[in-house]
């Protein structure tokens, strides 16, 4: 069997593939990137079961897929590796410290709207799971546009939403506050409520928890048309729920998916995930 011949298993109805026969430990060669790709673009989400996944392959198979994001809360940077966000609930001798890494993950998101260039792909690998919880659920937002009824979908029509990190991170979740020199970095920025994948040329709802406000929009009409919407689109049918293995590798499409964490207990679980972000392009 050819190394690009591998079987594509849907994970459930909507969306989302497990990919069985791929092993990324080795490099990734042009045939295989092409189906994997192929894959993505089809299925919106990955899995890759029990790999052994060195953080330089996991950034060299982001890279791959785009220019990888080097993220701004510069705390969470793995050993070395700056395009590799380091989520753990460990301290520093390697225990469980009680403490969640970023509760805005909790939250439904894509990751990076709160920049003008958003994220494309998202690479997530566990390396140690919780036993419960820690879950990542995710939802399709190509099914949320398609659901939505046509008054709504002309009333976004064109409207543009208000994303800020230090909106959702600080003032929603009470994480430490960001530095003046961070949020800087990361001013507000206004992106299209229903985009067109710049790919697949399908819609999609395009919010989430980074989402504050809309532009032409009051704040405060702006904002409950935000949490109209983002209740709209989250539903049991078009949500697919990963609980996670040691060694699972997801590769999602940020362009069309939400996502969330689930609680799990910090106080005495471990929890361990390298994230990779492939930046994207501005949304329209
Ligand atoms: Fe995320």
């Amino acid at each position: 069997m050819a190394r690009e011949d591998f079987e594509i298993r849907p994970l459930c109805r909507a969306f989302g593939a497990e990919l069985i026969g791929v092993d990324l430990s080795q490099p990734v060669d042009d045939a295989l990137y092409g189906r994997i790709h192929a894959a993505f673009l089809e299925h919106q989400l990955l899995l890759l079961r029990g790999q052994d996944l060195p953080p330089a392959n996991q950034v060299a198979l982001g890279r791959r897929f785009g220019e990888v994001q080097v993220h701004v809360m510069n705390q969470y940077h793995a050993d070395g590796f700056p395009e590799l966000y380091f989520l753990s609930n460990l301290d520093d001798q390697g225990r469980p410290s009680g403490k969640h890494p970023d509760k805005g993950t909790l939250a439904w998101h894509t990751d990076g709207s709160w920049r003008r260039v958003t994220g494309q792909a998202t690479i997530l690998y566990g390396v140690e799971v919780p036993s419960e919880g820690g879950e990542t659920h995710f939802c399709d937002m190509y099914g949320a546009y398609d659901a939505l009824s046509s008054t709504m979908k002309e009333r976004l029509e064109g409207v543009r939403a208000i994303h800020n990190l230090d909106f959702s991170r600080s003032r929603r979740h009470g994480e430490d506050p960001m530095t003046e020199a961070q949020k800087r970095e990361v001013p507000p920025v206004d992106h299209p409520v229903i985009r067109t994948h710049p790919e697949t040329g399908r819609k999609c709802v395009f919010l989430g928890d980074h989402a504050e406000s809309i532009a032409e929009l009051g704040y405060d009409e702006g904002r409950r048309l935000v949490e109209e919407v983002n209740a709209q689109a989250v539903r049991p049918e078009r949500t697919y729920r990963h609980r996670w293995r040691p060694g699972d590798l997801v590769i999602w499409d940020n362009r069309c998916l939400i996502h969330r964490s689930t609680p799990y207990d910090t106080a005495l679980e471990r929890r361990v995930m390298r994230r990779c972000t492939i930046l994207g392009e501005v949304p329209h």
